[in-house]
């Protein structure tokens, strides 16, 4: 068995063999320090202090190194190669969060099973994805890598995830890695890297659930978070790696830090040198330090001679981490196929479902007099206005290595294509789009993309944007951010769109010219103005390798979109955090929880998404109307497509007890279906509704409990639902 071979191997490492087999270097090719990091790497490899490497995207150097693991170092050990393969890897699939938006996890399972497919070929054996944590404040960059706010929501993305990467662990697979255990979506002020103060019962009901869903679909790793969690950093916090991870959530895989996160336990002022670093991180139940240099675990030796760790602590881990080689199966097959990697990666069903995916991933969040879809035999010229609507590195998104700029195709060359020439499209960049202060290690650096920041003449482009607008039917207007103003280190004080966009969509509705609104973004923008007075609003998020034909086709009626969102969308940033899963205040509704100087509901409401057919809810019912605790019941309702086109439509299922032994959210998601139905067709959706779907944990008997209760139960397409039954539950 793996576990029998792994004591076999574990009995041949030295001790600092053993604490090289804990320890990941990053090894980066790209020009500037990377070949002195190439020299560290190497030189650690080949002295057995390298268990693992991330950052490597060809196959040529992931053989080589792989090589000086095993014929060149004493204890032969292949290497794990892990890298951040989040949404694809050649092939580039719409942003976690729009995944997210697809409300479809067999959508989202196929979409990172192609991107394992493509990073196995190149020697990748584990992804540091998905990331499963709850995001609740858009000023927060990272909310773009997640599913939202939602725990329900989250958990079923996360486990498709998991599902998608990991599959059978066959050939074409990877190991999958939730992260960042836990809470690290709760930076306060949505500051990356800030600490999180988070309460039990949030902890339980919203933060954890997304990773036991990846724990119970067979995560093989769990990356840890830099922050503090309640003034304990999660990296160093034996509770939180142990007793919650491992004895509450059952998680038998191997814990790997985030970058130098173990290192930082010194800096946090948590740990006293590195040697206590790594003693203490190891001790939490962390098995694996990701780091650039000098490693906090290279210390292990001599926290073991001091007395500080017991070197069974340290068998511990490497048995974990000797266990994930050997069902990968890479002691067998170590090396990847150097002349067969470039035919995956060039498959063309990748791209295609890259674009499928997009296309179910968009929100429409507005449409007044059905300005959507467009009647492309009617139309003779259409404006499109905005630098994000031509650049390929933006329409990809965040967290992109390894793409070819070829295959990607922008909102201007989709709808060019679209439209073929009888259609005239005429293009203005209109004003530019600040690039953020700091550049971050992450940033996507396309170089085909030209960054127009100090030689952009924003009045002049401005003019002439609104005339090439006034000269046509339609005005398509792309906003957002650029792809590096999302994503980690990516942490915003306002959602108001950067540079002059806001005002130049001003002065072009003002033209007259009817304008369909895009919106490119991987968290809520302010929309006021917009929701007002642009007949149309098409959420895209970053959409990916083939985005621009996705959006062409959404655009033009090809495809309806039936997207919803995964976050409650606010008005404006002094909103935030606001989530629709709110408790009730000592006063009703609309007296309570109120601004005096801004409306106080959100913009969209959780769950919302608009679609080119319309649908009829009708006909809830329950199975049972009173059961016991512990029993279950199905919700069962009727959605009719009254409208001539077939369509997709995500039916949601929503419930609110009204009384216990907590109080509970107004609102509460605990299912949801994404169903095609034939224009004319009635489907029937069922829903199972039990303890699974009632309990919750309370702070009041600090464990979980289920109520015997009166449960509101509302189902429609979105948090707003209001059809209703109600579900009497007795003791
Ligand atoms: O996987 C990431 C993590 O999400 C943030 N810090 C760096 C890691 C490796 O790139």
């Amino acid at each position: 068995t793996p576990e029998q071979r792994a004591d076999d191997l574990l009995r041949r490492l030295t001790l600092e063999e053993k604490a090289g087999q804990l320890t990941q270097y990053f090894y980066v090719t790209d020009p500037g320090s990377a070949d002195e990091q190439a020299r560290v790497v190497e030189d650690a490899i080949r002295t057995g202090r390298a268990g693992s490497v991330l950052f490597i995207r060809d196959a040529g150097v992931a053989n080589r190194l792989q090589r000086a693991a095993i014929e060149g170092s004493r204890q032969g050990i292949p290497l794990l190669l892990g890298f951040d393969v989040i949404h694809g890897l050649r092939t580039i699939f719409p942003v976690p969060i729009a995944l997210a938006a697809t409300w479809s996890p067999e959508v989202i399972e196929r979409a990172q099973s192609v991107a394992a497919r493509e990073a196995r070929a190149v020697g990748i054996h584990w992804t540091f994805a998905p990331m499963v944590d709850i995001a609740r404040d858009p000023r927060w960059g990272r909310m773009v890598e997640g599913a939202g706010e939602d725990p329900v929501l989250g958990a079923a993305v996360a486990a498709a995830q998991v599902r998608g990467f990991q599959g059978d662990l066959s050939a074409e697979h990877v190991i999958a890695g939730p992260k960042h255990f836990a809470g690290y979506g709760a930076a306060r002020g949505g500051r990356d890297y800030d600490d999180a103060e988070i309460s039990d019962s949030e902890l339980w009901n919203v933060y954890l659930p997304p990773f036991q869903a990846a724990v119970d679909a067979g995560a093989g790793n769990v990356m840890s978070a830099y922050m503090d969690l309640n003034g304990v950093p999660a990296s160093g916090n034996s509770w939180l790696l142990t007793d919650v991870l491992r004895d509450h959530l059952g998680f038998e895989g191997f814990v790997v830090s985030d970058a130098d996160a173990v290192r930082s336990l010194r800096t946090q002022h948590f740990a006293r040198d590195l040697t206590d670093a790594g003693a203490r991180a190891l001790g939490a139940g962390l098995d694996m330090e990701m780091c650039w240099a000098d490693p906090a675990f290279g210390y292990l030796p001599k926290a073991v001679a001091e007395g500080h760790v017991a070197e069974a602590a340290i068998d511990t881990a490497v048995r974990r981490v000797l266990i994930a080689k050997l069902r990968m199966g890479l002691f067998e097959n170590p090396f990847t196929d150097e002349a067969a990697s470039g035919s995956v990666l060039a498959a063309a069903e990748h791209r295609t479902l890259a674009r499928v995916t997009a296309e179910q991933s968009f929100v429409l969040l507005k449409n007044d007099q059905r300005t959507l879809p467009l009647d492309a035999t009617r139309l003779a010229s259409v404006a499109v206005i905005g630098q994000l609507a031509a650049s390929k590195r933006d329409t990809l998104g965040p967290w992109v290595f390894d793409h070819d700029t070829e295959e990607v195709v922008t909102i201007l060359e989709g709808l060019r294509q679209r439209l073929g020439d009888s259609v005239a499209v005429e293009y203005a960049p209109g004003v530019g789009i600040p690039e953020r202060l700091v550049p971050s290690f992450f940033d996507n650096q396309d170089p085909s993309v030209e960054r127009t920041a100090g030689d952009h003449d924003d009045d002049a482009e401005l003019r002439r944007a609104v005339g090439v607008v006034t000269a046509s039917d339609v005005a398509v207007v792309v906003v957002g951010q650029r792809q590096n103003q999302a994503g980690e280190f990516a942490s915003a004080s306002t959602l108001d769109l950067p540079g002059r966009q806001a005002e130049q969509l001003e002065r072009i509705v003002a033209t007259g010219t009817p304008v369909v609104l895009v919106v490119m973004t991987g968290r809520p923008v302010d929309l006021r103005w917009a929701e007002k007075n642009v007949s149309a609003i098409l959420q895209v998020w970053y959409p990916g390798t083939r985005g621009g034909e996705a959006v062409a086709a959404t655009i033009v009626g090809d495809v309806a979109p039936a997207g919803k969102l995964p976050f409650t969308w606010p008005r404006h940033v002094g909103h935030v955090p606001m989530i629709y899963s709110h408790n009730r205040t000592f006063k009703p509704e609309d007296q309570g929880r109120r601004y005096w100087d801004e409306e106080s509901t959100p913009l969209y409401v959780f769950g919302h998404g608009l679609s080119y057919a319309r649908f009829e809810y009708s006909n809830v019912r329950l199975d049972a109307e009173r059961i016991r605790v512990g029993e279950s019941t199905v919700v069962t309702v009727d959605v009719r497509n009254a409208s001539t086109r077939d369509a997709d439509e995500v039916v949601q299922l929503y419930i609110h007890q009204r009384y216990g032994t907590s109080s509970r959210p107004l609102r509460q998601l605990v299912g949801f279906q994404r169903v095609t139905v034939e224009a004319g067709h009635t489907r029937t959706v069922r829903f199972p509704l039990g303890a699974h779907e009632l309990s919750y944990w309370s702070a009041a008997t600090r464990g979980i409990v289920q109520d015997a209760t009166t449960v509101d139960v509302w189902v429609g397409g979105s948090s707003a639902a209001e059809l209703d039954t109600v579900l009497d539950v007795t003791p």
